[in-house]
């Protein structure tokens, strides 16, 4: 019998998904579990491996169950992850010696303004592409060894394991037998040297990292392994290079941006490592048959989670719908901006110490205006990374491929395109980051032959052209920035 679909494994920061697409790029059935986020402290943000694990697995079993498939259907699996998010475990036992440390916690910040101090910054950007910011897993993984009681003695004695979730899933599907991740995902920890595809010793001596709890870096596109189910793992990519690949972004100058718990804009720049002159990380877009290719990206570390917030800490809506539908209700945001410097500000600015803040409030501000503000404040994110990505790549943007949870929403897609100045594209599937990580292990198994027939599975549900001209929207950015800067270095 064919194996006739193709299982991917999508494990975010709040919810595991499982998808299982067919031959024709369609998403046939879906796997969703939330799994719990555990703030010990402000700042603070982690993940019980074993919850994820967990998670993950039982979204694959629902979604394979409501395809009415069982495993010899699945020609193979991709796997696309959270990035960043470190993880140690026991080569032995198998147990993890932490929590999983996400990607959004700042515990790191003061050992980041330390090796800045030292001056390494710009020795780590001409290797890695990043910036000494906590966000990356290098300072995290430096940290669970220096705080966690016998963890540096034990892996300098090759007894832990280091990996991003992509690493952890792949050991626990293959039966604790591949360490291994891509070059996508080796391309977020600081440790790997973005230009010559390996990790980089200068770099490991810094943070004091043992090379040997290092998992093998391979292609993202490529057979890592077989399932205990004998299903061959074929892909694995963080999930933001996944969605620009599910996106069909395949040659310079193409971008997209996702819209999930925050905002990723990644723009490929085909073999050429571009290198940021207005605060972008430079990053692998995939490597495929030994072949890097390159991308530019904007992070924003709270999008849709602003909606989030908005439901679940101030309980101002029920749902995500409702803040559209409050947000529609009315004309403007009534001179209101709201920052969501939670966890510090991402690209362009870059200060772990930002906190949020809300401003321009009158007597007459209701939760309108506070829903209304809250999808402007996502959209002003992502316009001024749009910004940023012209000045530095010099190609101007033909359009932004969009998706992700929050692109439901018509009107922060128009006020999206306004801000912009070009057409807004979204897909039919704005499960692009699934569809990534299907398409890579696909390819590597032939059951998509190339990415011509990857992009004929593309079908775009609507676009958004600018309505309004470029002059009524300068002043509104200019209210932006105003904001952004006063809510910077709150904390220090
Ligand atoms: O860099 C963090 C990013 O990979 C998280 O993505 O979709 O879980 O918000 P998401």
């Amino acid at each position: 019998m064919p194996r006739t679909h193709i299982l991917a494994l999508d494990q975010g920061t709040t919810s595991s998904r499982a998808v299982v697409f067919d031959h024709e790029g369609h998403p046939v059935a879906v796997g969703q579990r939330e799994f719990p986020q555990q703030y010990p402290r402000p700042g603070w943000v982690e993940h019980d491996p074993l919850a994820i694990w967990a998670s993950q697995w039982s979204t694959a079993v629902e979604a394979l169950g409501k395809a009415d498939l069982v495993a010899e259907d699945v020609a193979a699996i991709g796997i696309t992850n959270q990035r960043e998010t470190t993880l140690v475990w026991e080569r032995d036992s198998g147990r993890p010696v932490y929590p999983a440390i996400v990607w959004q916690d700042r515990r790191t910040a003061d050992d980041c303004a330390r090796l800045k101090a030292d001056s390494v910054e710009s020795l780590f950007t001409a290797k890695t592409g990043l910036r000494l910011d906590p966000y990356f897993s290098g300072t995290k993984l430096r940290w669970i060894l220096d705080n966690v009681e016998g963890a540096r003695a034990k892996a300098e004695a090759g007894k832990l394991m280091f990996g991003t979730v992509d690493s952890w899933l792949l050991w626990r599907l293959t039966g604790r037998t591949v360490h291994a991740t891509d070059a996508t995902n080796a391309s977020r920890t600081l440790l790997y040297n973005i230009h010559r595809g390996d990790w980089d010793d200068e770099l490991l001596g810094i943070l004091g990292i043992p090379r040997s709890m290092l998992p093998e870096v391979k292609d993202s596109s490529g057979v890592f392994g077989e399932s205990m189910e004998g299903i061959p793992i074929g892909g694995i990519a963080g999930d933001q290079h996944a969605a620009l690949f599910g996106q069909g972004c395949f040659s310079p100058g193409m971008a997209k941006n996702t819209y999930g718990t925050g905002c990723f804009m990644l723009m490929h720049t085909g073999d050429e490592a571009v290198t940021s002159r207005n605060n972008l990380l430079t990053t692998v877009a995939w490597q495929i048959g030994g072949k890097r290719e390159y991308a530019l990206e904007g992070s924003v570390f709270i999008g849709g989670a602003l909606i989030q917030w908005l439901r679940d800490e101030l309980q101002l809506v029920r749902s995500a719908e409702e803040c559209n539908q409050l947000a529609a209700s009315v004309p403007d945001s009534g001179g209101m901006y709201l920052v969501p410097a939670f966890a510090g500000l991402g690209a362009p600015y870059w200060d772990p110490y930002a906190r949020g803040a809300a401003f321009g409030m009158s007597r007459g501000t209701n939760r309108a205006h506070f829903c209304r503000a809250a999808l402007e404040a996502i959209a002003y994110q992502s316009a001024e990374l749009a910004e940023c990505m012209v000045r530095d790549s010099g190609i101007d943007l033909k359009d932004l491929r969009v998706d992700g949870g929050a692109v439901r929403s018509d009107l922060l897609m128009q006020f999206q395109a306004d801000l912009l100045g070009v057409d807004v594209v979204r897909p039919k599937d704005i499960e692009s980051t699934a569809a990534g990580a299907a398409f890579l292990a696909g390819l590597a198994i032939g059951f998509w032959k190339d990415r011509d027939e990857i992009q004929r599975c593309r079908e775009v549900e609507r676009v958004f052209s600018p309505q309004r001209p470029g002059s009524e929207m300068v002043p509104l950015l200019a209210g932006w920035r105003k904001a952004v800067e006063r809510s910077g270095a709150w904390e220090s």
